[in-house]
């Protein structure tokens, strides 16, 4: 999908399959005079009953009169004034409202909200459009059929370009985060995801490395390799990097967990959803998908991406309840309980992350089913010791709209790893296992400022949607947006 901005002209001979108009309620006029023939059909729409302006509501009118555009699709913003999550309810809307329909080329105008169609434009109908394709057919029926988006504005271009191209990067970085963490356990395999690394190195300024389980044994990796034992897919360990700044500044970094499918390893899970553990490779898909925006962006700093990747498997020769192992950190753990196998190889990665002496780092992971019971799928749970990097997170949340939320990471809550067998236990009891997963965590990153996201609640939906959402991509890149070594003049 193309997207542009153009400059506001006379509607009437503005050729375009959907001229797409935001309304405020109530009255439904936008008051332009580039616009009055809109006005007149609003005004009709309004009296006869079929449109009220409401936040959200959409009303179709083919073949406009005054207008040379083959479609008119009126798009409610409710009272004024309209906050940016009632923009992106509305520009939502109008994606949405297209599906089905013939437009190709769509045009977009609000009198006070250029600046919001800009930047929430791609994101809204990059969602509208997406299909996941990889193992499926794509329907011919619910195809979407747009294939170029114009915001008409009467003024300053230059920044909605900007704002466009921001967005734009960060859409497609989503939309190869949802598309790799959506691929089934039996195809996103650990050497796919490896192999989808790869591929972003060869069409963007990123280095790939990736590292199968001889160099982990020498790197003594022993969590991660304990989690990849009972599995007959061999593990790899993703090692990312773009450098769009100079030598001396420290390096970003994004570690996100890559268990391709996660069966629970000897400590079986129930049957029931099972299948959606194959979305618990999620962070590092989110990870893959930074590189991607970032990458687009040529954002001016370094950054390092990690991704330990493994199955989580029972077999003959897996990981049992009880067995201690040594990490790359040297401590030894105590693994109680073999699904808890998410902070075992994200240790390993936290470890392995000291040698880059980052400005931070941030594990993204679906680590806690716990996380989903606190926060449920609005936020994603935070978790860090270090104030300026949670807040830094928690404003960049807001402002892109991928929220999150910060919990609590006392040392009180680390007292049930205590193990009398290992330096520590893989799990706590079932009181707060969000912040018991976050305080293992936290035991191997003393050595730089950490963030912990537990996006196991907003990572994917269920039910009849089922699929991978993108979070937090949006969140991240615009907190790196923010993290840029100042513009050499
Ligand atoms: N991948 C799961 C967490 C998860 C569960 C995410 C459900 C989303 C939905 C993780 O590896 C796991 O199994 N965690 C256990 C930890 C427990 C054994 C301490 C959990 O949450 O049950
Ligand atoms: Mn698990
Ligand atoms: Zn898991």
């Amino acid at each position: 999908m193309k997207f542009s901005i153009a400059p506001l002209k006379s509607l009437a001979v503005l050729r375009s399959d959907a001229l797409i108009v935001f309304l405020h309620q109530p009255g439904g006029a936008c008051g332009l005079v580039e616009a009055a023939a809109v006005d007149a059909i609003a005004a009709e729409a309004v009296h006869d009953g079929d449109f009220s302006g409401a936040l959200g509501s959409t009303y179709l009118r083919q073949r406009p009169a005054g207008l040379a555009a083959r479609r008119l699709v009126l798009v409610g913003l409710g009272p004024a004034p309209v906050g940016a999550a009632a923009w992106s309810k509305a520009i939502g809307a109008a994606a949405a409202a297209l599906k089905g329909v013939g437009a190709e080329q769509v045009h977009l105008l609000a009198a006070d909200g250029e600046a919001s169609l800009a930047e929430l434009a791609p994101r809204a109908f990059g969602a509208a459009a997406y299909r996941y394709t990889a193992t499926r057919a794509a329907d011919a029926k619910d195809a979407y059929r747009v294939a170029s988006v114009q915001v008409l504005a009467r003024r300053g271009q230059a920044a909605l370009k900007n704002a466009l191209a921001r967005a734009e990067a960060v859409a497609a970085g989503v939309a190869l985060a949802r598309d790799t963490a959506n691929l089934p356990g039996n195809h996103g395999t650990p050497t796919r995801l490896a192999r989808i690394a790869q591929d972003l190195g060869k069409r963007h300024a990123v280095k790939v490395e990736v590292l199968d389980r001889d160099a982990m044994r020498r790197l003594g990796m022993g969590a991660l390799l304990a989690v990849a034992q009972g599995s007959v897919q061999p593990p790899r360990f993703i090692v990312l990097r773009y450098d769009g700044a100079t030598r001396r500044d420290a390096p970003h970094v994004l570690v996100g967990k890559g268990v391709t499918f996660d069966s629970g390893g000897i400590s079986l899970k129930p049957g029931a959803e099972m299948d959606e553990m194959k979305f618990d490779m999620s962070g590092a898909a989110s990870v893959l998908g930074c590189f991607e925006a970032v990458a687009r962006l040529r954002l001016r700093l370094n950054l390092v991406g990690l991704i330990p990747a493994t199955e989580n498997m029972p077999d003959g020769g897996a990981v049992k309840p009880g067995d201690v192992v040594t990490g790359m950190s040297g401590q030894t753990i105590e693994i109680l309980n073999t699904d808890a196998e998410g902070r075992l190889i994200l240790s390993d990665a936290l470890t392995y992350a000291e040698r880059f002496k980052p400005a931070c780092v941030i594990d993204i992971a679906t680590l806690t089913g716990a996380c989903v019971i606190a926060l449920g799928h609005v936020h994603s749970g935070l978790f860090s010791t270090d104030d300026a990097l949670a807040e830094a997170l928690l404003s960049a949340g807001r402002e892109a709209q991928d929220t999150c939320w910060r919990m609590p990471l006392d040392e009180a809550y680390a007292e049930g790893l205590k193990s009398g067998f290992a330096d520590v236990a893989n799990i706590a009891g079932r009181a707060a296992g969000s912040v018991t997963a976050a305080c293992f965590l936290q035991r191997f990153t003393k050595a730089y400022r950490w963030a912990h996201l537990d996006i196991a609640g907003t990572a994917w939906k269920s039910g009849a949607d089922k699929g991978a959402t993108g979070r937090p991509v949006t969140l991240l890149v615009q907190y790196l947006l923010a993290q840029q070594a100042p513009q050499a003049r």
